[in-house]
């Protein structure tokens, strides 16, 4: 097939983006970026859904109207999408008139058929989920969602023959094996086909809500918002007779959460089916992202906010974390050490090590340009290309069948191969003897072609880290123009294109425990104060180092110009320090100076430092003290001297 058609759930304006919302709708967003680097036309679509009496409830507590309240909070939903680099091509709202149209010619379709009748209901109604219950349906009388008694309740209405298609339904899901996936939900939905399907109340009395699209048939009633809801996926793509509809319909692929499974795996295809068209292709239904082990609450404070994350860690971080800790189907437990600890140990130390050493050395050894294969790859050179078709086969077929956690960590351990690679070739001895040149060039050569197939294999993930690291190959792409077939294939580099070293691709995390009170919003949990993910490290006999490591160490003379305590913290202070040129400095000094007595100070900084960002401040060197019991001593000198003078 060379179209590809993804859906997120529209997504209730009652409450504002969370981490849920975005997981599915990056999952959506990796799958439609996989799709195209395949090669295949794609349609991508997201959105909201604005009716009902969550929605009235809603804008009932807020003080304003329904409209208003939808048109807030779906603004709000649509600009989130891009600050995490998500690239849906269409965001329908339920109050779209085109939308409302087709919920009003289906809803007549349907009808005309005979499969919508009129007749009275009396059951046990939950206003939160917006249905009648079963009593077998309920746990210790109440809703299983909500915990609350449902009400009783008598009304005439239409209903949707709904059990004249379980037959029908059964059949189709037993002889299509991904038509829901993972097995679980599959299964879950067979097993509640075993019981006599009901028919289903598509509508609701204009006296109690007057929020929905009016019923074609009789202008008393507004359709049930389910029945609404649904048909977003065929409206955003002008069913019956727009060309997209045909185009992308019959490779439809809706991703949701377990939540709403039974409407996605029972509502929707026996819709379509009485509407006269077939079902989607797959229903991809993923598990829940917990917090603090229980479920993401507003009342106990613990709603995860995307935007809140994503600008303090990084897009990609962000979206990184989510993809690699979430096996697709189960559930997760989300919290900000762990995001760290991959951030640091995955990001920073792993793929932002590779490349900034690939990078680096690239730069000293061959001007920074990228060199021939010199000398004919030997078995280890070769070793590190056939892993990487290995991965990448893994990825064409796990890819698509959602695997992502385990696609990730197959790239990672080429990545991780990698760096074993350059202990191993050890390109700095190599670099010692010119008559080892040839070999010099290849293994350089073999780590840039590595980097730049990882940066195409990580594209769907982390579009902008991708772009960072091919353009400072000399590839000049956007992640949405990358087609594997040409920008994936081993070897393609051009000799001699110049390759640029630029700052490190992830600065390391450090997280310190804020001591009283909880951190701010957005700010993280408190975590500890070392690094969060540290490697162990080699076991080493003799712990000397070289006159030429030190050497690396690039130690300069500065002047505190400003400093200032960071909020939330007893022990960090903010320097601003002029080593030549200006450095933000994060120092962990303020039990022992005060701000007012460091400016004008002389000081010794490490200016070579990697950046970091220690409680969301960025430090870029290290001020050098000395611990003298519980006091620290700043490392100064003799007498004055001009900033920016080395440390010899
Ligand atoms: N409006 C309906 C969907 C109609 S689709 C035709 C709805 N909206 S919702 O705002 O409640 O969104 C539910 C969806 O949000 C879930 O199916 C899932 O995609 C996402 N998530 C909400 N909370 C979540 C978690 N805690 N974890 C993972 N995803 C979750 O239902």
């Amino acid at each position: 097939m060379d179209r590809f058609y993804v859906t997120t759930p529209i997504y209730y304006v009652n409450a504002e983006p969370h981490i849920g919302h975005a997981y599915t709708t990056i999952v959506a967003d990796v799958m439609n970026r996989f799709q195209k680097l395949m090669g295949r036309k794609t349609f991508f679509l997201t959105g909201t859904d604005e009716h009902g009496d969550k929605i009235v409830q809603a804008a009932e507590d807020a003080g304003v109207d329904p409209k208003s309240y939808a048109d807030r909070i779906s603004a709000m939903f649509r600009q989130t999408w891009p600050q995490l680099n998500v690239s849906n091509d269409h965001f329908i709202r339920t109050t779209d008139p085109e939308h409302m149209k087709t919920v009003q010619y289906i809803l007549q379709k349907v009808h005309d058929s005979g499969d919508i009748y009129f007749s009275t209901y009396k059951g046990l109604y939950c206003v939160g989920c917006e249905r009648f219950y079963t009593e077998k349906e309920l746990v210790e009388g109440k809703c299983p969602d909500h915990e609350k008694e449902p009400v009783e309740r008598e009304e005439a209405n239409y209903f949707f023959r709904m059990s004249k298609y379980q037959d029908w339904l059964l059949e189709h899901i037993q002889s299509n094996e991904g038509f829901i996936r993972p097995e679980r939900y599959r299964n879950e939905v067979l097993s509640f086909l075993k019981e006599p399907l009901e028919d289903l109340c598509i509508s609701r009395p204009k006296e109690r809500l007057s929020w929905g699209i009016p019923l074609p048939f009789d202008d008393r009633y507004v359709t049930y918002v389910w029945f609404d809801a649904l048909i977003n996926y065929v409206s955003a793509i002008g069913y019956p007779d727009g060309p997209l509809f045909h185009e992308f319909w019959p490779v439809a692929q809706h991703t949701i959460a377990k939540d709403i499974l039974k409407p996605h795996g029972i509502y929707w295809p026996t819709m379509a089916r009485a509407a006269g068209f077939p079902p989607f292709q797959h229903l991809n239904v993923h598990g829940y992202w917990r917090t603090e082990g229980g479920k993401m609450s507003k009342s106990h404070g613990t709603v995860v906010r995307p935007l809140d994350l994503a600008p303090l860690y990084g897009v990609d971080a962000f979206r990184y974390f989510l993809l690699r800790e979430m096996v697709f189907g189960l559930d997760a437990n989300f919290s900000e050490e762990a995001l760290v600890q991959r951030l640091n140990s995955d990001l920073a130390n792993d793929l932002g090590n590779l490349f900034s050493r690939t990078t680096g050395m690239t730069d000293r050894y061959f001007q920074g340009k990228i060199p021939p294969f010199g000398s004919e790859p030997d078995e280890l050179d070769r070793s590190l290309e056939t892993q990487m078709e290995a991965t990448l086969d893994q990825w064409r077929t796990e890819m698509p069948r959602l695997a992502f956690h385990k696609t990730l960590m197959a790239v990672w351990e080429c990545i991780n191969a990698a760096n074993k690679y350059v202990d191993h070739a050890a390109p700095w001895n190599l670099a010692k003897d010119p008559g080892q040149l040839p070999k010099l060039q290849t293994v350089l050569r073999t780590l840039l072609e590595i980097n730049k197939v990882v940066a195409v294999l990580i594209s769907p993930f982390m579009p902008d880290t991708s772009e960072k690291m091919l353009q400072r190959l000399g590839i000049e792409k956007g992640a949405l123009d990358l087609r594997l077939e040409e920008d994936g294939k081993w070897g393609t580099l051009k000799a001699g294109m110049p390759v640029h070293k630029g700052e490190p691709l992830f600065p390391r995390i450090q997280r310190e425990e804020p001591k009283g009170g909880k951190p701010p919003k957005g700010a993280g949990k408190p975590g500890s104060s070392r690094d969060a993910a540290p490697k162990p490290a080699p076991a080493e006999k003799d712990e000397s180092i070289s006159f030429d490591l030190f050497k690396q160490v690039d130690l300069r003379a500065g002047i505190v110009k400003q400093a200032e305590k960071v909020p939330k913290s007893d022990r960090l202070l903010r320097l601003i320090v002029d080593i030549g040129e200006e450095r933000q400095v994060v120092a962990g000094i303020a039990q022992t100076h005060s701000p007012e007595e460091l400016v004008g100070r002389q000081v010794i900084v490490v200016a070579n430092l990697q950046r970091a960002k220690i409680m969301g401040v960025e430090s870029h060197g290290m001020v050098l003290a000395v611990k003298d019991g519980d006091t620290l001593k700043l490392v100064t000198t003799e007498s004055p001297v001009s900033p920016g003078l080395k440390v010899t």
